[in-house]
């Protein structure tokens, strides 16, 4: 997954393209590039490492005149993140230059043929083939528009693409399919971006692209045609984030600011959902009826979306008194799943991106289920093919390691449970009432938490020094401790896990010595005493014991355990809503104490378009 941005118009392009691949380095930073026509030549600078090599390389773009151009911020799929496998690739003629994010299939035999006319390769990459058959094609047939077509026809896989050629200084190219790419349109020129992000500091004014469509972007306007070639209409929407929003606003880091926006995301997921203490999804197309004679219910996601599904299965097992799957996408994919009409497939997705999540989605729309996706990127794919979208309004997430999104997309998933159980009739109303309270109540709560985070800060510094650690929790304290456990390790690079703590005597207890951290996860009060006695089970081993538990139990829990971290009640169906800020907040400072690049780290990504 790469991000990729361009401009045509009557101001310099390559200042623009810096800027807007800053913002989207999120999407990849293991090289960048940028290309411009500026006098019916193209200049072309890429480089291996972050975008300020980039920038240095290129004296900020002044190296690069011209006002048309796009660039390019890698995530290597194909080939190593060098300088050769970089972005823009270049014909062989020197004339053609292509940005492209995904994957193009049958770029080998492509390739193949390619070489036996003489053509050759530079890069490992699947990209360059796209410039030499464009290449190609325009020798054929001496119209570069025609030369596209062909090209479109011939590759097959996903791309989102960026093309400029020296013959037409004054126009752009734009396509896509299965990896999103959008319009800008603008005062003093056009623009295209793989995220939006990229260009609200130029214009609000975007379109999305649809799969198989091609845009011809000027200084002047922008066409569209689909895959006949006919021309499109497209819908424009208005983007209203602040520019504030996409920039750290202050913050050492966007994820600390990330973590900090949370109170302020919840309360803008859910306070129009809740009307008169009466939970309202006025985005949901599903009738009470529809909603009675759903079959089975499967929740499908990736990373910590995944684990948001976790929580849910506890949730809407309880709330609707059903079965509920919840299932890996990349293994629902290929599991043959026995889903079909009548059941439904919760899709949760931050990025509204992820292929393994999309893919899934398809699979079970072909089978002929209903898909209600649960995502923050407005008009991303996985938002366009479902049946009905609830966004979490949680606004850009930049930070590779996800906090605001992971928790908007629970407090939506309660708020559906509490919504579906009251119209099956297995919600009662106390159970209905309290839910509703306490989800209104949660960015208060998770205030008073974030206020307390330099004592969460000097926890960390006694434990950065860890280089294993276990979180155990059993219910939804275990489907906590796996998200805890993955912030951890994803951007602190300590090895971590998350046990069911009553799975831990069946192996894993093996692996606690002396001085082993475990984080025990004793928020879900029910079960309290069982928490206890695994605590004091590890603690028999020697292991140093973080326990987190709400304030009502803070004082039995420090009787046992040196380090205990409490945070307030809510109901017992809401505390991973309230627990995931604190361990967020330990992954980051434990991250800070180790000088790790916590917004970016080490061979992740956060838009995930490849399987
Ligand atoms: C990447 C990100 C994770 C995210 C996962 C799923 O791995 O680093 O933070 O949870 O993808 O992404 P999605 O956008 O589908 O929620």
């Amino acid at each position: 997954m790469c991000g990729i941005v361009g401009f045509v118009g009557s101001e310099q392009a390559a200042p623009i393209l810096l800027d807007g691949l800053r913002r989207l380095e999120y999407r990849g930073y293991d090289s960048s590039g940028i290309a411009v026509c500026g006098d019916c030549e193209l200049r072309v600078k890429k480089v291996r490492g972050r975008l300020d090599v980039l920038s240095e390389l290129t004296h900020q773009g002044a190296d690069l005149p011209g006002t048309l151009g796009i660039g390019h911020t890698r995530w290597a799929t194909h080939g190593e993140p060098n300088d050769v496998n970089a972005h823009p690739h270049v014909s062989s003629s020197g004339r053609i230059a292509v940005v492209h994010n995904g994957i193009i299939e049958n770029y080998m035999e492509l390739k193949n043929q390619l070489i036996q006319k003489g053509y050759t390769f530079r890069s490992e990459t699947d990209t360059e083939v796209v410039a030499q058959l464009l290449d190609y094609y325009y020798d054929q047939c001496g119209d570069f528009f025609e030369a596209v077509m062909c090209m479109l026809n011939a590759v097959d896989g996903a791309y989102a693409l960026g093309i400029v050629c020296a013959d037409y200084p004054d126009r752009m190219y734009a396509a896509r399919k299965d990896a999103p790419l959008l319009l800008g349109y603008g005062e003093g020129g056009n623009y295209i971006a793989s995220d939006v992000t990229a260009l609200i500091r130029y214009t609000r004014d975007i379109a999305y692209m649809d799969d198989g469509e091609l845009a011809i972007l000027s200084a002047g306007g922008i066409r569209i045609y689909d895959r006949q070639m006919r021309p499109v209409e497209k819908e424009h929407h208005h983007v209203d984030w602040e520019i504030d929003a996409a920039e750290k606003g202050g913050y050492a880091h966007f994820m600390l600011k990330e973590i900090m926006e949370q109170p302020r995301a919840i309360r803008d997921a859910t306070a129009a959902r809740i009307q008169n203490g009466r939970v309202v999804f006025s985005d949901l197309n599903m009738t009470p009826e529809q909603i009675r004679a759903i079959g089975k219910i499967y929740i499908v996601a990736c990373g910590s979306s995944y684990h948001v599904g976790v929580v849910g299965k506890y949730n809407l097992e309880r709330m609707l008194r059903r079965n509920v799957e919840v299932c890996l996408a990349s293994e629902f994919r290929y599991s043959d799943p026995i889903v079909g009409e009548g059941d439904l497939v919760i899709v949760i997705s931050q990025s509204g991106e992820t292929l393994d999540t999309m893919a899934a989605l398809r699979e079970a729309k072909k089978r002929g289920a209903r898909i209600l996706s649960i995502v923050n990127v407005v008009g991303s794919s996985i938002a366009r093919e479902s049946d009905d979208v609830l966004y979490t309004w949680a606004g850009p997430e930049i930070a590779v390691a996800t906090t605001k999104a992971y928790s908007t997309q629970m407090a939506l998933l309660n708020l559906l449970g509490v919504y579906f159980g009251d119209i099956m009739g297995t919600v009662d109303y106390e159970t209905y009432t309290d839910m509703v309270r306490g989800i209104q109540a949660l960015p208060e709560q998770m205030e008073e938490i974030l206020l307390r985070r330099e004592e969460i800060h000097t926890l960390a510094q006694e434990c950065a020094h860890h280089e294993d650690v276990f979180f155990i929790g059993r219910n939804l304290d275990y489907a906590l401790s796996l998200e805890g456990s993955l912030k951890l390790k994803e951007i602190s690079y300590i090895h971590s896990e998350a046990y069911a703590s009553g799975e831990l005597k069946h192996g894993t207890i093996s692996l606690i010595e002396d001085g082993t951290l475990v984080i025990a996860l004793s928020l879900y009060d029910p079960l309290f005493d069982k928490a206890m006695s695994n605590v004091v089970e590890v603690q028999a081993r020697g292991a140093r014991v973080l326990a987190l538990t709400i304030d009502r139990r803070a004082a039995a829990m420090a009787e046992r355990v040196p380090m205990v971290l409490p945070i307030p009640e809510t109901e017992p169906m809401l505390q991973p809503q309230l627990g995931v800020v604190p361990l967020q907040l330990l992954a980051y400072y434990i991250a800070l104490e180790r000088g790790c690049d916590i917004d970016k780290p080490r061979n992740l990504a956060k838009s995930v378009t490849v399987e």
